[in-house]
């Protein structure tokens, strides 16, 4: 009994940032070496069964199925802030610690936010693309024009720590923000930031941002109607979850022009991509990198194993999300 209280036994589903695997404490018994791949069910039924501690990443699915494999498991550490890969419901009833890796990733969420909000504007990947191929005959006055950014209005759906750090950024270019947001959340002294119901939000935002979490209720919560209520000449990104967007829609509104363009960095069907997608120059795609810098990727393995270290000594999980 003592043994397997001094030695726990961690299942890692997926390959981490090495300076992650350097801090994992010795005394720990790993259960795999972590793979560069996702686990297969076999891998994950077997890790879940022997575990103590599972870090899991956003890809993994943890549902009734799965748990009920877990005899012993005391804590599910999602390497994300984003948590509904996880029957949350169901690891309560076992009594599994879930934790999440808040705070560490909003600024890199909201960097790439940034990175596709002028990628769109001023069609960066059209203009790589067109150097690159040799045939761009020189500058010309038409070229390639795009929209200002500077001085328009962002739109945030979901003002939460990375809505709020998309927004702090916009006084850079001079923007108006206004957001829609189950809670008033009071700007920087310096700031003004507008609350208002979504469909204001979709109608006068240039660009509007999505930064809610995936839930029944955010599902699909951009549609056929809500992009309908956009200007022709707005943006739609989204670095949250794929599902909160209507991908069907969005394809038929930015191939009918209801809206000018999309950045994305994540898709309701990843790895999948809808080929109409695919197929638009008015869109940027981004293979879900919001919070892929090589500091907050640490940063995100260092917090799994606070949480991790927190629950098998007995402590309360620093990031516990049930
Ligand atoms: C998250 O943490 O939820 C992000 O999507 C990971 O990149």
């Amino acid at each position: 009994m003592e043994g397997s209280m001094e030695s726990p036994t961690l299942y890692i589903t997926r390959l981490l940032p090495q300076p992650v695997l350097n801090a994992i404490p010795r005394h720990y018994r790993m259960l795999a070496e972590p793979r560069d791949r996702p686990p297969t069910v076999e891998e994950l039924k077997r890790g879940f069964a022997q575990a103590d501690a599972v870090i899991c990443t956003l890809t993994d699915r943890i549902d009734v199925s799965l748990l009920s494999h877990a005899t012993k498991l005391k804590v599910i550490a999602n390497y994300a802030v984003g948590f509904n890969n996880i029957d949350l419901p169901a690891a309560t009833q076992r009594s599994i610690v879930v934790t999440n890796t808040p705070d560490v990733l909003t600024d890199a969420t909201a960097d790439l936010t940034w990175a596709l909000v002028l990628a769109l504007a001023r069609r960066l990947v059209e203009g790589d693309t067109w150097v690159r191929s040799g045939s761009w005959p020189g500058w010309a006055p038409t070229q390639l024009l795009g929209a200002d950014v500077s001085g328009k209005t962002l739109g945030i759906v979901g003002m939460g720590r990375i809505g709020q750090a998309v927004a702090q950024r916009a006084s850079a270019f001079r923007m108006s923000v206004i957001y829609a947001s189950r809670h008033h959340v009071r700007a920087p002294s310096d700031l003004t930031w507008e609350r208002q119901p979504l469909d204001t939000v979709l109608a006068e935002s240039d660009f509007l941002s999505l930064h809610v979490p995936l839930t029944d209720t955010t599902h699909h919560l951009i549609g056929q109607r809500e992009l309908a209520l956009m200007k022709p000449t707005a943006y739609l990104i989204n670095t949250s979850r794929g599902p909160v967007i209507d991908e069907a829609a969005l394809v038929s509104a930015l191939q009918t022009r209801i809206i000018a363009g999309a950045g994305l960095d994540v898709y309701e069907q990843e790895p999948s991509v809808s080929a109409g997608l695919i197929a638009l120059p008015n869109v940027v795609l981004l293979p879900h990198v919001g919070s892929a810098t090589i500091e907050t990727r640490v940063r995100m393995g260092l917090i799994c194993l606070d949480n991790v270290a927190a629950v098998l000594g007995g402590r309360p999980a620093p990031n516990r999300v049930n």
